[in-house]
C-alpha cells in the first residue's frame, strides 16, 4: 500500500472506528475505548456485550473473545432475562478468558428491558436470546449504531422477518458489520463444494433436498422447574423457559434448526423459494411438556427457476435421522455437507477448516478491525423467512406463496412483555396447548 493510501486508510478507519462506539450509562469511564480518536485500529480495544447468556451466547462470547489475536478484546456487559443464566455464563467465562472478561455487577443486566443497558455499553453485541427476541434485540443494536454477530435464527414470523429486513438496511447505511450465526457459510468444505457447483459441476440443479430428522432436543418441564425454584411459574416465565416448545419464541424445529438446511440450499441457488406446500403435525411427541410445536415437518419448496426443494424435519426418537443437503443435477449429485459431489466430474474436498463457530467470529472481527463491507443480516433474514414459509405450509396444509407469507401481518408475539403478561397460546384446562390444525389454522 502506499503511503498516501495507507495515511488515507488510517483517517477512514479512525472515522469508522469512532462512529461505532456511542457509550452512556453508569459504567461509562470504565469501558470506554473507541471513542479516544487516535489512531489505533490493531489496538482499539473492542468492547463486547452478550444479549442471552445460554448455551450457545456463551459460546459465541468465548469466540468472539478468541479474536484477541487480532487486537485488544474486552466483555464489559452482559444481559440476561433470568439471573441464574447469566451467572453460569459469566463463571465460565471468567474462567477461560481472566481480565478480558470485565463485568463487575453494575454491568450485568436482567429481565426484558436489560438489553438495552448492555448494548449501550458495547461497540460490538452478541445477540443470542431465543429467536422471538432477536428483531426487536437487532433493531435497538442497530439504532445504537453498534455492530452485531447475532444467532440464526433471526425472527419466528413475518413481521419480525420485516424488522430485521428494515434495521439490516439501516445497518447498511451506518456501515455496521453484521454476522448471522449460520456458520456453514464459514465453513471451508461447505465454502469449496457450493462454489463448484455454482460453477456447474453437476450441470443444471434440478432437485435439491435438506433434512435436518433427529430427536427432541432439551425439555424443561414445567413441574420439575417449579420444584427447583420453590414457587409457581407464570405463564410468561414458564413458556421463556421452556422456549423450544412455543411459536412465538423459538418459530418451530423447522425454523429453529431446519433452517441451517433450507439456508444451504438457498445459498447454493443464490435465491429463495417463491412458493411451498407441505404437511406435518405432532405425532408421537405429545403432551403437556411439549407446547405447540410439531414433532414432523415435510415441505415442497419452489424456486422461481422451477427446481425443487424436498425437505424434512423430525424429533421422533427410533426413526432414521440426517441432518444433510443434497442436490441432483443433469451431470450428477452431490452430498454437500459431506463435500463429495459425483458424476462427470468426481470431486471430494481433501482441505481442512477450521470450526465454523470460530471462523464465522475471526472473519466479523477482520471486518470490523479493517472496515470491510460485512452485512449477513439479508440472507439470514429470508433464510429464516424460508423456513416460516415452510412451517405456514404445514400448519395450513394450503400452498404458501412467499410474497403472501413475508407480507403477513400475523404475529406470534405476546402482547406485552413482562412476567404476569400472557402469551398468545395458553394451555387448556388439561394442560395441553392446542396445535396447528391443516386445512384451518390461518397463517397469512
Ligand atoms: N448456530 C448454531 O449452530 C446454534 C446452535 C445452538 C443454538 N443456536 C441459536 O442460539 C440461540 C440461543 O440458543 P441456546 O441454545 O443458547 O438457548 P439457551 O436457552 O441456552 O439460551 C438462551 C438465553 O437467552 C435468555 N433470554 C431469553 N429471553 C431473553 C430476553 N428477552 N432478554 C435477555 N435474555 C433472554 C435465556 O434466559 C437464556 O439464558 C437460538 O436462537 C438458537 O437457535 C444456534
Amino acid at each position: 500500500m502506499k503511503k498516501n493510501d495507507q495515511m488515507q486508510d488510517a483517517v477512514n478507519r479512525r472515522t469508522f472506528l469512532g462512529q461505532s462506539s456511542g457509550v452512556i450509562g453508569t459504567s461509562v469511564l470504565g469501558s470506554m475505548a473507541l471513542n479516544h480518536g487516535v489512531f489505533a485500529a490493531q489496538n482499539d480495544e473492542l468492547k463486547i456485550a452478550l444479549i442471552g447468556c445460554g448455551g450457545r451466547g456463551s459460546g459465541a462470547a468465548d469466540q468472539a473473545l478468541n479474536t484477541h489475536d487480532q487486537g485488544p478484546i474486552k466483555l464489559v456487559a452482559m444481559a440476561d432475562a433470568f439471573e441464574d443464566r447469566l451467572e453460569g455464563s459469566l463463571n465460565n467465562l471468567a474462567r477461560k478468558h481472566g481480565d478480558r472478561v470485565d463485568v463487575p455487577e453494575d454491568r450485568r443486566f436482567y429481565g426484558f428491558e436489560g438489553y438495552k443497558k448492555a448494548i449501550a455499553l458495547a461497540d460490538v453485541v452478541i445477540l443470542a436470546t431465543p429467536p422471538g427476541f432477536r428483531p426487536i434485540h437487532f433493531e435497538e443494536a442497530v439504532k445504537q449504531g453498534k455492530h452485531v454477530f447475532m444467532e440464526k435464527p433471526v425472527a419466528t414470523d413475518a413481521p419480525g422477518v420485516r424488522k430485521v429486513l428494515a434495521a439490516a438496511e439501516e445497518a447498511k447505511k451506518k456501515n455496521l458489520k453484521v454476522g448471522v450465526g449460520l456458520q456453514r457459510h464459514h465453513q471451508a468444505g461447505y465454502i469449496e463444494t457450493i462454489k463448484r457447483l455454482q460453477d456447474g459441476a453437476i450441470g443444471d440443479i434440478i432437485t435439491t433436498r435438506a433434512y435436518w430428522n433427529g430427536n427432541t432436543p432439551w425439555v424443561r418441564k414445567r413441574a420439575d422447574l417449579e420444584k427447583q425454584y420453590g414457587r409457581k411459574l407464570t405463564e410468561m416465565e414458564y413458556q421463556m423457559r421452556n422456549w423450544y416448545y412455543f411459536v412465538w419464541i423459538c418459530g418451530d424445529h423447522i425454523t429453529e434448526q431446519h433452517i441451517h438446511n433450507l439456508d444451504v440450499i438457498n445459498w447454493l441457488k443464490n435465491d429463495f423459494p417463491v412458493r411451498a406446500n407441505g404437511m406435518g403435525g405432532a405425532e408421537v411427541r405429545v403432551g403437556i411438556d411439549y407446547g405447540e410445536i410439531f414433532d414432523h415437518h415435510t415441505v415442497e419448496f419452489e424456486y422461481a427457476d422451477g427446481s425443487r426443494m424436498y425437505s424434512q424435519c423430525r424429533h421422533q426418537v427410533g426413526c432414521w435421522n440426517s441432518v444433510s443437503e443434497h442436490a441432483h443435477g443433469s451431470k450428477g449429485s452431490a452430498e454437500i455437507n459431506r463435500y463429495i459431489i459425483r458424476g462427470e466430474n468426481s470431486w471430494r474436498f481433501g482441505g481442512k477448516g477450521k470450526n465454523p463457530y470460530q471462523q464465522e467470529h475471526d472473519d466479523l472481527f477482520h471486518a470490523i478491525r479493517n472496515n470491510v463491507a460485512y452485512n449477513e443480516a439479508e440472507y439470514g433474514a429470508k433464510s429464516s423467512m424460508t423456513s416460516i414459509l415452510g412451517r405456514m405450509a404445514t400448519y395450513s396444509g394450503k400452498v404458501v406463496e412467499w410474497k403472501d407469507a413475508i407480507n403477513s401481518q400475523i404475529s406470534t408475539l405476546p402482547e406485552a412483555f413482562a412476567w404476569d403478561a400472557m402469551p398468545k397460546s395458553l394451555p387448556g384446562p388439561d394442560g395441553m396447548y392446542a396445535t396447528a390444525v391443516p386445512g384451518k389454522t390461518v397463517v397469512v
